[in-house]
């Protein structure tokens, strides 16, 4: 990697008031949290893409939270790493800060973050399928597969956006505003390929926003970044905050 690249972005952020950042999966990847569509990103041999969705609820809902309980498992046994640490010392230093993640991982909060959008929802809250009433469930491993709802019995299921659901609108609606209004938009670890998420950095640049990817490897984004940082978050985040 260009050597001049860190301290360049670190210039940007520094001179900036309003900034943005959009996380997903790679952010928690040095965490120990698989990927999606990393080579970790199977459980035996389904892959999400055919669990985490209403038509797999529907069939089997067992089969689904036994793939939930394991990654709750997972990631229970996760913290933060280096890249969530510095964003949110970020969200304390920079004017005007949010979050946004793809994450249903809760790391985010974890490291201290405040200023979220969790665009996917939570993996540690659950909603009643009867009458949609969200709560936290922090059982590790689960009481009882699939769990019930304990005011009136019905299936709870992860609260979590699936394949072919809507995203909350008035989450959307924040992301998309915040991407807008934003100076500077960094994107850190997402293969920017799932919308409306993907769109969002689209969306900052067209507003004028300055694009600061980082990630290993290259995405669709890269082309429109205007700093292009190859790398492990967990490293060029703490790198980049060093040059602040
Ligand atoms: P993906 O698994 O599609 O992409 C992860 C990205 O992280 C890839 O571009 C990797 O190159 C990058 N990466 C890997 N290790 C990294 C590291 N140490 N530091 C930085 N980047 C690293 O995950 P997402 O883009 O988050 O949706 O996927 C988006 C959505 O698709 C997820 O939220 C999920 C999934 O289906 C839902 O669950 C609704």
């Amino acid at each position: 990697m260009d050597g001049e690249l860190i301290p360049k972005a670190a210039d940007i952020l520094r001179k900036a008031k309003r900034v943005a950042a959009l996380t997903g999966a790679g952010i928690s990847a040095e965490s120990g949290v698989p990927t999606f569509r990393g080579k970790d990103g199977l459980w035996r041999q389904f892959r999400a893409e055919d669990l985490a969705s209403p038509e797999a609820f529907a069939r089997d809902p067992k089969l689904v939270w036994e793939w939930y309980d394991w990654r709750r498992r997972l990631i229970a046994g996760c913290a933060p790493n280096p890249g969530h640490n510095t964003l949110a010392k970020w969200e304390k230093v920079i004017p005007d800060f949010i979050l946004i993640t793809q994450n249903v991982d809760g790391l985010h909060p974890l490291a201290g973050t405040t200023n979220l959008l969790e665009l996917h929802g939570n993996i540690w809250k659950v909603r009643c399928v009867n009458d949609g009433a969200v709560s936290d469930n922090r059982d590790v491993p689960l009481r009882e597969i699939p769990p019930r709802c304990p005011d009136c019995g019905a299936l709870l299921r992860p609260h979590i956006v699936w394949f072919g659901e809507m995203l909350d609108q008035a989450v959307v609606g924040r992301a998309f505003a915040a991407s807008a209004a934003c100076e500077v938009m960094l994107v850190v670890g997402t293969s920017a390929i799932v919308h409306p998420a993907a769109s969002l950095p689209l969306y900052a640049a067209e507003a004028g926003a300055v694009i600061i990817e980082i990630n290993p490897d290259p995405t669709p984004l890269t082309p429109h970044a205007d700093v292009s940082l190859r790398g492990p978050a967990g490293e060029i985040l703490p790198l980049i905050d060093r040059e602040f």
